[in-house]
């Protein structure tokens, strides 16, 4: 076993992350230490489960816990309204009560729902999230923002509900598909893009060590989460590539993976901010480099008017606005609050 990394959270209710190899075998007495006890339910997806669920399950009754287990299939199509419903309903016969805890096992998907469905059982439960891709190591299970998807769109129905804990078993991603690790990568160079030019460029000379990536992001994602923990102001910028991203998901049908649109997205934005002046065109290259590298795409295939018309849904307008991260640099970006207009020239740069 590798090191353990630790970063601690400090939003309104502090938990730690977790990172090394090996961690879900001390899923149960790491969260007995934290004085969690009685049930136990381990939400996963059935790709997950028949890797790791026994696995996490003996650790979590080695620890004391008695453990019940909900599997839903792999895919962004179990975010759902009725895979929330059945979970609550399985709680709720199992006799779970508000000190017990659930535990998210798996990808941003499984994290998502089970956190979602985690803050809403009883008005609020317990819950640990023991994400096992790299996209959810380095985003999804540190934050708190939870949620389902509803037929009009993504993420629309959801709760900001922190974990108690976070522990990023890096073993995981042995198993990890190459095209599902490469998604991950999506999200860790938008931490670089935004904020960070000494990360990018760690990240196109050399193969960093799996651990320091992540650590690099969460420690990142914490200062942002720290700062604004509801989504008002600085954590928008966590947002880099996502306006094109969403559209891109939507109008796949979410047959794109989210980092595969976040890849698009980020070369969109970052394409319109260089022909509107505000960053010089050495940026894209540096990031299509690292897209290339990661096997990730960069080309949106959907035209100007499709792209535009799915952002105005977008859950983030507010008062006819919506706010755009905008890259300034190497590692450098602002926040832009835009109206329609400049929304749709700024899609019609990024796109042509
Ligand atoms: P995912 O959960 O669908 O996982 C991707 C695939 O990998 C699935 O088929 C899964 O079964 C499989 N898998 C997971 N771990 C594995 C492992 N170790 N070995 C083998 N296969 C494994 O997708 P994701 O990319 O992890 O997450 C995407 C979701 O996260 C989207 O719904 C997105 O909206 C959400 N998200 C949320 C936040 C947030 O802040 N809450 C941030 C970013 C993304
Ligand atoms: N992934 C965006 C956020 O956590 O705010």
């Amino acid at each position: 076993m590798t090191v353990t990394k630790k970063i601690d959270i400090k939003a309104g209710k502090p938990y730690r992350v977790k990172i090394g190899k090996g961690l879900l075998d001390k899923a149960g007495e790491e969260a007995k230490a934290l004085g969690l006890d009685g049930k136990a339910l381990i939400i996963s997806d059935d790709n997950v489960a028949a890797l790791y669920l026994e696995k996490v399950s003996s650790s979590l009754k080695e620890a004391g816990f008695e453990v019940f287990s909900f599997v839903i299939p792999h895919g962004e199509s179990s975010k759902s309204a009725e895979n929330l419903l059945a979970i609550l309903e399985f709680a709720a016969e199992n006799a779970f009560s508000r000190t017990d805890t659930f535990f998210a096992l798996g990808g941003g998907v499984v994290g998502d729902l089970c956190g979602f469905a985690a803050a809403v059982y009883m008005r609020g439960t317990n819950f640990v999230q023991l994400p096992t891709t790299l996209l959810a190591a380095v985003d999804s299970s540190v934050g708190g923002k939870t949620a389902i998807d509803l037929e009009a769109g993504k993420n629309l129905a959801g709760a900001f509900y922190q974990p108690k804990l976070v522990l990023c078993d890096t073993a995981t991603f042995d198993t990890l598909p190459d095209e599902e690790f490469s998604n991950g990568m999506a999200e860790v160079i938008k931490y670089g893009m935004f904020c960070d030019g000494g990360f990018l460029d760690i990240l196109t000379e050399s193969n960093t060590d799996i651990e320091e990536i992540v650590a690099r992001c969460v420690a990142i994602k914490a200062r942002v989460v720290e700062a604004d923990e509801f989504d008002k102001g600085e954590r928008m910028f966590l947002n880099f590539g996502h306006t094109v991203a969403h559209a891109v998901e939507n109008l796949s049908g979410y047959t794109t993976p989210h980092g595969s649109a976040v890849a698009i997205g980020m070369a969109a934005i970052t394409k319109a901010a260089i022909a509107l002046g505000k960053c010089e065109s050495k940026t894209f290259d540096i990031l299509v480099e690292l897209l290339k590298k990661y096997r990730l795409p960069f080309e949106c295939p959907y035209g100007i008017d499709e792209v535009y018309n799915v952002t105005l849904k977008d859950k983030k307008n507010a008062h006819g606005k919506i706010t755009l991260v905008i890259p300034a640099g190497k590692g450098e970006s602002v926040l832009q609050k835009c109206d329609y207009d400049e929304l749709k020239d700024i899609i019609t740069l990024g796109l042509k």
